[in-house]
């Protein structure tokens, strides 16, 4: 990402302005450098595009597209505030909303490059990523009922009972479990509220039954996205059960924009009572920083690649990137780490992974495998086989659209088995169990 600040020399806004891009930026999960670039005659500023002092470019694009009839000048530039006035500086807000906006439509453009005869070998990961994100889709995807049945792959029911029936199973083939009441991004209070109510509903009918109460929570579905300070009394409901009925609480992560936020809340929940855990992706680039902070204070950390469409200012693009973070993390977490769940179902990273604890003569009561419900099951019974805890993350609920689409998008070939299978029962025939692999 390239960020320059376009401004006359004596520009009064100059430093105020840079904060708050810098800021602003910080809140969305980039930190670049800031170029300024001064302009002091007018045809320099035709020549750059500059309609004022300051003006914010990002990758050569004004943030704030001049108006109409908006010509070049080297006087001040005025913008609209969220209040309504005016003042010379950029509302960090727009910036945020400017920086989301486009990464939403560079990760349109790559879904548009599909054709539909191509299908199905170019579904992708970067397709499911975007559709996870289309309320419509969702809507449509939730009434049919031939989807609602593919989903049954990843997600045991929509109601507490169908995951309890799955737990008791767990534990009858030795595995424990988080359990994830299925939302994210909620757009009001109301919706929050009520989703804190299902997780203490939850982790009350975890603690009657004697089963292990360990749950998995997005800080969007408590509504993050609404009020911060909302966001943290309602998650603080779930948290204060938690600690009545002795549970584990994991803030799970989001995309990049909503990092800091959430560790910077993982922080302050973990101050008043330890089982509360954060989760890392081995994709984000500043994830060595956030690995070694929270060993420093001895929160617990989950490690999983991350499952979110993010841009190379941030994270890591590739196979062999992402990989060598996560060793190297995982390296660090088990022989710095407050018992790290290493989240994967990659063979090579969890024969890297047994390897490792046996050379370093670590313990298995020190850390834990982690794995998806419904993925990889050979590989939960090969590792409690060996030994080794494996706690299964099983999610439950109606909201389960974006969720499954990550899923689809992390193994886009997923779609075709399910569907076979899911067409294969309609027909009467037995219903092929998924296979190891699937
Ligand atoms: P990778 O994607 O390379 O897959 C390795 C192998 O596993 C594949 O070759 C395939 O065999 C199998 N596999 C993986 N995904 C599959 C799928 N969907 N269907 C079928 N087979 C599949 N992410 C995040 O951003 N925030 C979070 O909070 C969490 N939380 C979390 C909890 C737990 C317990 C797990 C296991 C994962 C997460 N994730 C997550 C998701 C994670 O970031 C990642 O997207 C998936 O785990 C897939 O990555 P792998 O490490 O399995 O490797």
């Amino acid at each position: 990402m390239r960020v320059e600040l376009l401004a006359t020399p004596d520009c009064p806004h100059l430093e105020q302005a840079e904060e708050i891009a810098r800021q602003a930026l910080a809140n969305n999960g980039h930190s670049p450098a800031i170029e300024r670039v001064y302009v002091s005659d007018i045809d320099t500023a035709a020549g750059l595009g500059f309609h004022g002092s300051p003006t914010l470019r990002i990758d050569g694009r004004d943030i704030v597209p001049p108006l109409a009839g908006d010509g070049f000048h080297l006087g001040c530039r005025l913008y609209r505030q969220p209040d309504g006035s005016l003042d010379g500086v950029i509302p960090g807000t727009v910036i945020a909303a400017e920086v989301e906006r486009r990464e939403e439509e560079a990760a349109a453009r790559e879904a548009a490059k599909f054709h539909p005869r191509a299908l199905p070998a170019k579904l992708s990961r970067a397709f499911f990523l975007w559709a996870s994100h289309r309320r419509f889709l969702g809507w449509l995807a939730t009434a049919f009922p031939l989807t609602r049945r593919m989903v049954r792959r990843f997600v045991p029911g929509e109601r507490l009972e169908d995951a309890m029936a799955t737990l008791e199973g767990l534990q009858a083939a030795g595995m424990r479990w988080t359990v994830d009441v299925l939302g994210e991004s909620v757009s009001s209070e109301a919706m929050a509220t009520a989703a804190a109510d299902r997780y203490i509903e939850t982790l009350d009918a975890l603690a009657q039954r004697g089963l292990e109460a360990n749950v998995s929570v997005k800080l969007t579905q408590m509504g993050l996205a609404i009020d911060r300070d909302f966001c943290v009394a309602n998650v603080r409901r779930i948290v204060d059960r938690a600690r009545s009925v002795g549970a584990f609480v994991r803030i799970d992560m989001e995309d990049h924009t909503k990092t800091s936020k959430t560790l910077e809340i993982v922080r302050e929940l973990h101050a008043d009572y330890q089982g509360v855990g954060a989760v890392i992706q081995s994709y984000l680039r500043r994830s060595a920083d956030d690995v070694a902070a929270l060993n420093a204070e001895g929160i617990r950390v989950r490690l999983c690649k991350g499952a979110y469409d993010e841009p190379a200012s941030v994270a890591f693009r590739t196979r062999e990137e992402v990989d060598r973070s996560y060793v190297e993390l995982m390296e660090r977490l088990l022989t710095e780490g407050n018992y790290p769940g290493l989240a994967t179902h990659d063979d090579r990273l969890i024969d890297h992974a047994l390897a490792f604890v046996r050379e370093h003569e670590i313990d298995p009561g020190r850390y834990e495998f982690q794995m998806l419900y419904g993925v990889r099951r050979d590989l939960h019974e090969r590792l409690v086989a060996l030994g080794q805890t494996v706690r299964v993350y099983v999610p439950y609920g109606s909201q389960w659209y974006p969720y499954y689409m990550r899923r689809l998008g992390e193994r886009p070939q997923n779609v075709i088995s399910i569907l076979l299978s899911v067409l294969q029962e309609g027909r009467g025939t037995s219903g092929r169990q998924p296979g190891p692999c699937d």
